[in-house]
């Protein structure tokens, strides 16, 4: 199916107007049919375009059949919301996700030299691109521990000098940037760790017209991690960048900011609180309704004082 029969967009559309408009569309991730709802209940609410984020682990964790017919079934505008495929690692999958009905593919290629990388994502966008959907590309490696897709030991910021030749040569829509951030979240070791700015610039000022992507944004919310760790969890030592610098990176041409991890603690953090303040509960749906009103939130509130995209539709 083509995803227009879905009543989505492209990245490629919400991007552009972001990066005219000087602000940023949130990727947020999914995985079943709460943290799907949660996600476009803060849309709704908040008027803000949303790409939905589905990582390899996350598409088959749902089945194609359930994640294309929750999509199918969803409540949203037309033009208001893409699906995007997060971290592809090949061809093939690029490719499935697309004839799938997404909207937008990644092919995360960061790993990979870089001639080889340029050539596999020149090949993945033009099979994407015969079909109107997006491309993004990522150059650099973000470090991150948490995820098989993404774990990365090592990292390396992105190279302005060779950012241009990259998107020309391999027709890519958007790039994503390594400039400090990191999946999971253990981000950063001291409270002065900054972004690099200085990097970001560069980059912007050599590809003006190309919508930068923010992998590893969540800011991790330290009230999540404080009622994870009172009501039985031990998360240690987690912290983000805050809302501040994310807004900075904004300023400075990222169109695209992912948050994945900043759901999962708000989400996990209202799970522990409710079984603990209600021990006699067992049904799912007390939990989980809890939960999916916990993320909502923490998506309106991202949505609203850090990416800037409330009533852009
Ligand atoms: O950056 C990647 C996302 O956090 C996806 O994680 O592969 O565990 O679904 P996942
Ligand atoms: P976080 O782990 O910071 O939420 O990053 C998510 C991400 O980059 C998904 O692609
Ligand atoms: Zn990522």
């Amino acid at each position: 199916m083509h995803y227009s029969d879905f009543g989505l967009s492209n990245t490629k559309t919400l991007l552009k107007r972001a990066l005219r408009d000087g602000y940023a569309v949130p990727a947020f991730n999914f995985y079943n049919m709460e943290t799907l709802d949660a996600i476009l209940t803060a849309a709704q609410i908040t008027q803000s375009p949303v790409i939905l984020a589905v990582s390899e682990d996350a598409l088959e964790y749902m089945g194609a059949d359930i994640l294309m017919g929750m999509i199918r079934g969803a409540k949203y505008k037309r033009g208001q919301i893409a699906l995007h495929l997060d971290h592809g690692h090949s061809f093939e999958i690029c490719k499935y996700a697309t004839d799938l009905g997404f909207s937008s593919v990644m092919f995360d290629g960061s790993a990979l030299p870089l001639e080889q990388n340029i050539s596999e994502s020149r090949r993945i966008a033009d099979y994407v691109h015969k079909q109107d959907v997006s491309l993004e590309t990522e150059l650099g490696i973000l470090s991150g521990t948490e995820d098989k897709n993404t774990k990365s030991l090592v990292h390396s910021y992105t190279d302005p000098s060779i950012v241009k030749n990259f998107v020309k040569q391999t027709q890519t829509d958007s790039l994503a940037v390594a400039i400090g951030t990191s999946h999971g979240v253990y981000k950063r070791k001291s409270a002065n760790e900054s972004l690099r700015f200085d990097i970001l610039t560069q980059i912007a000022n050599n590809i003006p017209n190309v919508p930068l992507v923010l992998h590893g944004a969540s800011n991790i919310p330290q009230k999540y991690i404080k009622q994870i760790n009172k009501f039985g969890g031990n998360i240690k030592n987690a912290y983000g960048f805050s809302p501040v610098q994310i807004r900075r990176a904004i300023s400075l041409h990222i169109a695209k900011v992912n948050v994945d991890s900043d759901s999962r603690l708000a989400f996990t953090a209202a799970v522990r609180k409710t079984l603990n303040q209600n021990p006699s509960i067992f049904n799912p749906r007390d939990y989980l309704l809890k939960a999916k009103d916990e993320m909502t939130k923490n998506c309106i509130d991202e949505i609203q004082n850090i990416m800037g995209s409330g009533y852009k539709i």
